[in-house]
């Protein structure tokens, strides 16, 4: 491998490539190619349809292979092909000393997250895991609302309608590890016990999950997720001994109530918050990680450790299929 050093200097562009052109990667090549000292190496994807689509969009090249990317020299390169795919794909850019963005959930198994992980320790390259809710703004302003506090509970909704291409993971693994990412983050903590609650009304694997958590400082939290909201929403509220602080990740607006009197009483205010789009301050901190050599923003152990408590959650399933109990399942609209 190249020295970081040499290969890396302020002095020349990094250059970067994405592996898949679907929803996610479609999104990484269009920012990547705004950032400043980037070069956009090019999208690999099997599909020529996609690889249209993506060199339309972005005005990049694209490769139908892997091989071919790599062959075209990258310093770097984000993954957002599907998650099966995760664990082969950033083994064999690891292994050419290519630093990776690993779309999350880091990968399908707790093991395969493991093995990607000791590979990037081996090789020194930079490995980070896409869990770009720690992006947006709004959660910025909670994580610095709640700083110095004794954080007490907390609770998050990540509700919405059934997602238009059935995908072959529920809602746990697609939308609470957001959240488990989430907890861990805010808490500094570690989830020690997990109760989780499933069902599925429509599709085979859950579409409805509550799930109650306790971390190793004792912070009690839950999720409530499904797919069976007609609208999106995204809350997150904390109660600490001193504040209660509610976050709206989609309207961005975060408030804290504080200075709690005897009689009930207390004060409200509005807080600030950024208007950055949470990919594009994800991938400045991935450039940044692997331009410095300094730790990740979201390391792969951290990506590792939201998959294995979502997988915790998924093998303590309890509860039969919610049609058990129905007459018939709901129809998917999407
Ligand atoms: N961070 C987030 O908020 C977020 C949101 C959505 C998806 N994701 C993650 O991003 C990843 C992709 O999800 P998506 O919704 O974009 O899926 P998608 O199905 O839209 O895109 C996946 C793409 O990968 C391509 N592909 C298949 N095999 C490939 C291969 N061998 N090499 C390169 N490309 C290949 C597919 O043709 C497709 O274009 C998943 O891991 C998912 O969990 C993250």
């Amino acid at each position: 491998m190249i020295s970081r050093e040499f290969d890396l200097g302020k002095e020349r562009a990094l250059r970067v490539g994405v592996v898949g052109a679907g929803v996610m990667g479609t999104n990484h090549g269009r920012v990547l190619a705004g950032l400043p000292g980037i070069v956009l190496v090019g999208i690999v994807d099997p599909l020529p349809d996609h690889r249209d689509r993506a060199s339309e969009l972005i005005g990049c090249p694209t490769f139908a292979t892997l091989d071919e990317l790599l062959d075209a020299g990258v310093d770097a390169v984000t993954i957002a092909a599907p998650t099966h795919l995760h664990h082969d794909v950033a083994i064999a850019c690891i292994d050419r000393g290519i630093h990776v963005l690993v779309e999350k959930p880091v990968a399908s198994t707790v093991q395969e997250g493991r093995e990607i992980v000791a590979a990037a320790k081996r090789a020194g390259v930079t490995l980070m895991v896409g869990h770009v809710e720690r992006f947006n703004p709004a959660v910025a302003a909670i994580k610095q609302a709640i700083e110095g506090e004794d954080i007490l509970s907390i609770g998050i909704t990540r509700v919405g309608p059934f997602p238009p291409r059935m995908s072959n993971v529920g809602v746990v693994i697609d939308l609470a590890v957001h959240d488990i990412d989430l907890i861990r983050w805010f808490t500094e903590s570690e989830i020690i016990d997990v109760q989780p609650q499933l069902s599925s009304a429509i599709a085979e694997r859950e579409d409805i999950a509550l799930l109650q958590f306790r971390t190793a400082s004792g912070v009690l939290a839950h999720i409530n997720t499904n797919w069976l909201t007609p609208f999106k929403a995204r809350n997150v509220t904390i109660a600490t001994r001193g504040k209660y602080v509610q976050g709206d990740l989609l309207t961005r607006q975060v408030t804290e109530c504080f200075g709690f009197q005897p009689d009930g009483s207390y004060s409200m205010r509005h807080l600030p918050v950024g208007h950055d789009e949470p990919l594009r301050a994800e991938l400045i901190a991935f450039v940044d990680s692997v331009r410095s050599g300094g730790p990740a923003a979201v390391t792969g152990e951290e990506g590792v450790a939201s998959l294995e408590i979502a997988i915790k959650c998924l093998e303590s399933r309890a509860v039969p299929a919610a049609a058990t109990f129905r007459k018939a399942p709901r129809r998917a609209a999407g």
